[in-house]
């Protein structure tokens, strides 16, 4: 049977690093309600003036998970692209990143699925190599959310939180009759509540894009009602593990770390609480990074590898909710 295995991981930050203090310096805001809030305490931005996109993040990923991997630029079948702040509005970013890496015409598939986009990313991999498709993928979640805010006390509650990032795996097709590799994916979506989270233009669905109107309510960036996304994802994703869990026919008590989105430290100790999971079980690293969107579980990931925090046999449960409202979970067992 064929099976989707990480072979390799990788994580690349911009040379920024942004910490609550500095944050004092641009808007209204402290280091204490920054780390009660959120627990960041730093994250890192592209430097100002720097000419790069967000493609440019994840070529720089790329390139590290390609080499750990032993692949040439043109060995993937395949590239899976997850951000939700694409260097150009159209096309998307993985055009842009395919035509960076130089690995020729390989197909290049844009996730737009903000915060659990690594993690649809993960599932589309699976099915593109169980179905034979494809035999070699790179996926990237990659994103650059400081050109997108407004750095000032307006926008505070969201300039705080997003940061920029990117992370990179390589996948493969591994004929096996061992469960190993991607053993289960559930995913959701509420688009009730895709107001919750939003950047309004330049799309519109109606009227011009541009109006001045809109201009004017800065709808260009990103608006966040944090409460009910923080409701959401308190209730949604215990109810996704245990859906996960179910199908890939496992117990909670068999997962050994759970590495879920990171949009908020609190988020994920409720999640750790309701599950009543052992601390260290669950990996966090938003106090360093920030929400860096489809780049933190890859970022993670990478983390955990260096450190050699995961063993062979593990399983992995990778969670997150994010704007839209959609959701999901993913469980992987390391080869
Ligand atoms: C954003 C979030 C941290 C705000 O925390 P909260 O406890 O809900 O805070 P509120 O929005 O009610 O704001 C409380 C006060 O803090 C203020 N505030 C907001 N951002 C602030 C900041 N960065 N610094 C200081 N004060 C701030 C508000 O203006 C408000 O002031 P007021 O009481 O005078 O009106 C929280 O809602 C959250 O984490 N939500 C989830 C967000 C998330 O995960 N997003 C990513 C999804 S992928």
């Amino acid at each position: 049977m064929k099976r989707a295995i990480i072979k390799s991981t990788a994580r690349y930050l911009p040379a920024n690093r942004v910490t609550n203090e500095d944050l004092t310096h641009m808007m209204d805001t402290t280091d204490e309600w920054i780390r009660q809030r959120t627990g960041i305490e730093a994250r890192y931005w592209v430097p100002d003036g720097d000419d790069v996109g967000t493609s440019d993040l994840a070529l720089e990923a790329s390139r590290v998970a390609l080499g750990r991997a032993g692949w040439a630029p043109s060995d993937p079948d395949l590239i899976v692209m997850a951000t939700m702040t694409s260097d150009t509005y159209i096309p998307g970013a993985g055009a842009h990143l395919q035509d960076k890496l130089g690995g020729g015409y390989k197909p290049a598939l844009d996730i737009r699925q903000q915060c659990t986009g690594f993690l649809h990313g993960l599932e589309v991999c699976d099915a593109y190599i169980r179905s034979g498709l494809v035999r070699k993928v790179l996926l990237v979640g990659a994103d650059y959310q400081s050109r997108f805010m407004e750095k000032t006390t307006a926008n505070r509650d969201t300039a705080v939180i997003f940061a920029d990032g990117a992370g990179a795996v390589c996948i493969a097709a591994e004929e096996t009759d061992a469960a190993v590799g991607i053993l289960a994916s559930v995913f959701h979506a509420d688009g009730k509540h895709a107001n919750a989270l939003q950047v309004g233009i330049p799309a519109r669905k109606s009227g011009y894009a541009m109006d001045p109107d809109m201009l004017a309510n800065r709808e260009y960036f990103p608006y966040m009602d944090g409460r009910t996304v923080f409701k959401m994802a308190v209730t949604r994703l215990p109810e996704v593990a245990g859906e996960v869990l179910a199908k890939a026919g496992l117990e909670l008590a068999d997962i050994d770390m759970v590495v879920p989105h990171q949009a908020n430290l609190r988020i994920n100790e409720a999640f750790r609480d309701r599950l009543k999971l052992p601390e260290e079980k669950i990996y966090n690293n938003i106090q360093e990074y920030g929400n860096t969107t489809s780049a933190t579980i890859p970022i993670a990931m990478d983390e955990l590898m260096e450190k050699k925090m995961l063993k062979p046999g593990d399983n992995v449960l990778f969670i997150g909710l994010g704007a839209g409202l959609t959701w999901g979970g993913v469980i992987y067992r390391l080869p």
